[in-house]
């Protein structure tokens, strides 16, 4: 299966997403990451070969892909509408993360526009929820209220998500108490992608 993640707007999740994805769908087969943003993110986070799947750039790729069952896409931020219709194209599923900043459901909502018009298949995934506070809640009421697809499980704001990437590891293998908290919110989203 090839899931690619994309977003009009950084900041949103999409790396964090993209290695935690493939995290899981690794446990079901030979998972390959690709790196296809400029900032080459997920390809720093895996620089230790401390992820339990492989990351390669997008120019590397072409060699590699026929040996996995599944490919997990990160993508560059800011895709023109012309590289959305390749994204559709090369994917069975097209991820949109959001935080539930305002600014970032707006972002998404236009990609949602735009996405409409190309008749793609894509769901909406809640990122970096504050527990804390409503807005996840709010966030997920109004794209609901849209009729837009969306992932059951939100993603909560934890620690862990910020450290992991410094140590090289996916949240699971990170020390800290509410690690495997965060690793059960993304294994939840793997499910509702591949039970
Ligand atoms: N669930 C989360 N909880 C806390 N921080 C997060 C979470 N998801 C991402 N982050 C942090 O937010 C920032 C942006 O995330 P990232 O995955 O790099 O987004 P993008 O690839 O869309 O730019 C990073 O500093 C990352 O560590
Ligand atoms: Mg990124």
């Amino acid at each position: 299966m090839i899931v690619i993640l994309t977003a009009l707007k950084g900041g949103v999740g999409k790396t964090t997403s993209a290695i935690h994805i493939a995290a899981y769908l690794q446990q079901k087969a030979p998972t390959l990451l690709i790196d296809a943003d400029k900032n080459r993110s997920a390809l720093v986070w895996s620089r230790d070969e401390k992820l339990p799947f492989r990351v390669i750039s997008e120019a590397a790729a072409p060699k590699f892909i026929q040996r996995y069952q599944h490919l997990v896409v990160d993508t560059k931020a800011r895709p023109e509408r012309e590289d959305l219709e390749d994204l559709v194209t090369g994917s069975d599923l097209l991820i949109l993360p959001t935080t539930p900043n305002p600014l970032d459901i707006d972002a998404t909502l236009k990609a949602v526009e735009l996405l409409g018009e190309l008749k793609a298949k894509f769901k909406i995934l809640l990122t970096r929820v504050d527990s804390r506070t409503n807005s996840g809640r709010e966030a997920r009421k109004s794209l609901t209220d849209l009729n837009l697809p969306l992932f059951k499980t939100d993603i909560p704001k934890l620690i862990a998500f910020e450290r992991a990437p410094q140590r090289g590891v996916i949240v699971k293998d990170y020390p800290n108490p509410r690690a495997q908290l965060a690793w059960d919110a993304y294994k939840a989203i793997g499910r509702e992608i591949l039970p």
